[in-house]
């Protein structure tokens, strides 16, 4: 459910996952208007459907609207997952740290939340639940690093990380070891930062959450400086799968693809 929704890709993998499994089951995307979650969401829950995804801009709300929340919700202060039990009760979960876990673990599987200072671009919502799970899976040493330095600062008081503006960015970047771009697909390259990341140790590892292009500018300009990339598209995966085993009791199935499946659906949509 979101606003936006035909840009979305998860009903291509769950429908994917479902087909494989014979599941008698469909995922199906749900466009609501702004005004609209809430009543929907009543709607649905109790039985109707086993629960929604939630996408922007609703997954504060869908947080504040839940009878329980699980504490990566309560962390991130949103929910991309909503459980719907037959007794009308709704459980918040937010698995998008889950996500950005199983990217870092697909593609660069020698990365350790806690191998070095952690540097997390932009002080959105997707920065905050990215911080929160960094945090909860060990990272010590977080830095919020954002163009409006009010915003780090509301993070890190909540989280209890540290954050800098962009006239500190040479500080917040001093020894980095991962590099997460958490900004609304703002940045254009490492060269649109005020200073662009310090060419750095093997090891290292910079991971984009956008994933149009797969290769961003900043993933290539980081690149070329000694990072191990990290693209977004596997956090859609891991973002995906425990919502997957939530509404149908069974894990997705391994045979099929993900990937190849979200990189055909990306060509249809050029
Ligand atoms: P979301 O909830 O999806 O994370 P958001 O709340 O709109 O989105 O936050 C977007 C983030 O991207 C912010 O950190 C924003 O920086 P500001 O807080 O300074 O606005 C960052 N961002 C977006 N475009 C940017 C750009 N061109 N340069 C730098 N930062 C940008």
């Amino acid at each position: 459910m979101g606003h936006p929704i035909r840009h979305s890709l998860s009903p291509r993998l769950h429908g994917a996952w479902i087909d494989h499994l014979g599941l008698d089951a469909a995922y199906v995307p749900l466009r609501v208007t702004e005004g609209g979650f809430e009543r929907l969401v009543d709607g649905l829950k109790g039985g109707v459907f086993a629960g929604l995804n939630v996408t922007l801009p609703f997954k504060e709300r869908a947080l504040v609207l839940a009878d329980e929340a699980d504490e990566a919700a309560r962390r991130a202060g949103a929910a991309n997952l909503l459980v719907f039990s037959p007794d009308e009760r709704i459980m918040a979960k937010n698995t998008d740290g889950l996500g950005l876990f199983y990217a870092f673990q697909q593609q660069t599987p020698h990365w350790r939340a806690d191998q070095g200072p952690v540097v997390v671009l932009g002080a959105g919502g997707a920065a905050r639940g990215a911080v929160a799970a960094l945090m909860a899976g060990g990272a010590k040493d977080v830095r919020v690093l954002n163009r409006t330095l009010s915003r780090a600062e509301a993070i890190a008081a909540d989280l209890g990380c540290s954050a800098f503006g962009w006239d500190q960015t040479e500080r917040a970047f001093d020894g980095v070891a991962t590099l997460v771009n958490a900004t609304s697909g703002g940045l254009s390259g490492g060269d649109a930062l005020p200073t662009p990341p310090p060419a750095t140790c093997a090891g290292a590892v910079a991971m984009d959450m956008v994933y149009t292009p797969l290769k961003t500018a900043f993933l290539q300009s980081c690149e070329h400086l000694g990072y191990a990339p990290v693209d977004g598209l596997d956090m859609l995966i891991g973002q995906a799968r425990p919502s997957f085993a939530a509404f149908y009791g069974v894990s997705p199935p391994e045979a099929v693809d993900s990937r190849a499946i979200l990189l055909a659906a990306l060509a249809g949509q050029v």
